[in-house]
């Protein structure tokens, strides 16, 4: 049996690590083939050798670029490694435009997709990631929700055959690595920062940052925040940012700390030792309920309403009121706090890979691993 893991962005890379080491651990050599969407060092590289995965068979150096360039240029670059290599199965992960791109080039060569993290849905089509998540299902032949609310999300479609509610294969990637966060990292002092007083801000989805609207309404929560905080910048944000003259204006605020984006022991740290995080992020919504830390949403809706709904986290948009509120809330309320922090991880028990790597193997063992005609 041989698998191909199709990724190129850090949460893929973070997500994917455990289910590349559970069929590692089975004897299994995946062949890993990187899309290079995201290419800067602490973007990509980091991840990799922080998670010490294997070596990459294939950079495809794809980049950056409009959707339809990046997608485009990513299938045809899948395209030619699958032909070469036919894998027995094409594993992509969540919702980014290698994602899409892989799972159409393969289903195409008639080689079966299996899609972890399946189901979820944001029902806001303005996203480029909702129209990825349900093609991408509708492409798959095996499918992974994290929970019953993404596998229901997949019945109300129609999609009921070969669907493995599995967890979240971020609470492995979280269990895996924050105890030896906690050792390695010396992040908390290199930025001067206690437990417990600072809170955690990152912000980079398209509908947050494409906008000079947004980008100051989003400054304007920044100015208004009540403690110290630092940002950990995503390139996309700090381009944005300079396009339209706001970047110095968002260095300037006393009290906050903008830096590169960091890696994912230094990152994790910060997660688990802060006040509170406030995040437009799908994967830092999970981890700050696996970390027990209160999370406002800087989004109107959510794929991960789980959270919500478990009462770690709470939508306050771009809404300076809002946000400032609950940060009140927080800092006021001490049962409040306590409420939020200790809300219910909804997202399993941090075995994802292992079940993700056995069910593929044994559907392969059963010659079931195929494309339905
Ligand atoms: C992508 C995903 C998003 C995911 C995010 C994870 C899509 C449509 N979006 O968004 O769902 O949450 O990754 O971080 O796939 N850039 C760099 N260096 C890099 C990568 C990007 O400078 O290494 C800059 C470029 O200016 C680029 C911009 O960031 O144009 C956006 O990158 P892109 O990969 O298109 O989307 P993300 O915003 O990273
Ligand atoms: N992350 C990191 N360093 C950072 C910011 C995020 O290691 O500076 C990790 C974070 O812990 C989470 C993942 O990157 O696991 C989230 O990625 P991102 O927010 O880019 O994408 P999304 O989850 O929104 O698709």
């Amino acid at each position: 049996m041989r698998p191909a893991f199709v990724f190129g962005t850090r949460p893929e890379i973070i997500k994917l690590s455990p289910v590349i080491r559970a069929f590692i651990k089975r004897g299994v050599e995946p062949l890993l083939i990187h899309t290079g969407q995201h290419y800067d060092y602490e973007m990509s590289a980091v991840f990799l050798e922080e998670l010490e995965l294997p070596e990459i068979d294939y950079h495809l150096e794809v980049g950056s670029g409009t959707q339809a360039e990046q997608t485009g240029l990513a299938m045809m670059k899948i395209e030619k490694v699958l032909m070469d290599e036919k894998p027995d199965v094409t594993l992509v992960q969540g919702d980014t435009n290698t994602v899409l791109a892989g799972a159409l080039a393969s289903v195409k060569l008639k080689i079966p997709v299996a899609h972890v993290e399946a189901g979820l849905r944001s029902f806001d089509r303005t996203m480029p990631e909702e129209i990825n998540r349900v093609l991408a299902d509708h492409a798959s032949e095996v499918l992974f929700p994290p929970t019953e609310e993404a596998r229901r999300n997949l019945e109300r479609e129609g999609i009921t055959e070969n669907v493995y509610v599995t967890g979240n294969t971020i609470v492995d990637a979280v269990l895996q690595n924050a105890e030896m966060a906690e050792k390695k990292s010396d992040v908390l002092e290199r930025f001067s920062l206690k437990p417990g007083e600072y809170i955690l801000i990152t912000a980079h989805r398209a509908e947050n940052t494409d906008s000079r609207e947004n980008l100051e309404k989003l400054i304007e929560i920044l100015e208004s925040l009540p403690m110290r905080a630092i940002y950990p910048m995503h390139p996309r944000t700090k381009n944005r940012l300079k396009e339209f003259g706001l970047l110095g204006k968002v260095e300037g605020i006393e009290n906050l700390i903008v830096t590169k984006p960091l890696g994912y022991l230094d990152f994790l740290k910060l997660e688990r030792n802060a006040f509170a995080i406030m995040t437009d992020s799908g994967g830092i919504q999970e981890e700050a309920i696996i970390l027990n830390v209160p999370c406002l949403t800087l989004r109107y809706n959510t794929e991960r309403p789980e959270t919500v709904e478990a009462g770690g986290n709470v939508l306050v948009g771009l809404e300076k009121e809002r946000a400032l509120n609950y940060i009140n809330k927080l800092l006021n309320d001490a049962e409040f706090y306590r409420k939020m922090a200790s809300a219910p991880n909804p997202f399993g028990d941090g075995k994802a890979g292992e079940r993700i790597a056995e069910i593929l193997l044994k559907l392969h063992e059963r010659g079931e691993l195929k494309v339905r005609s």
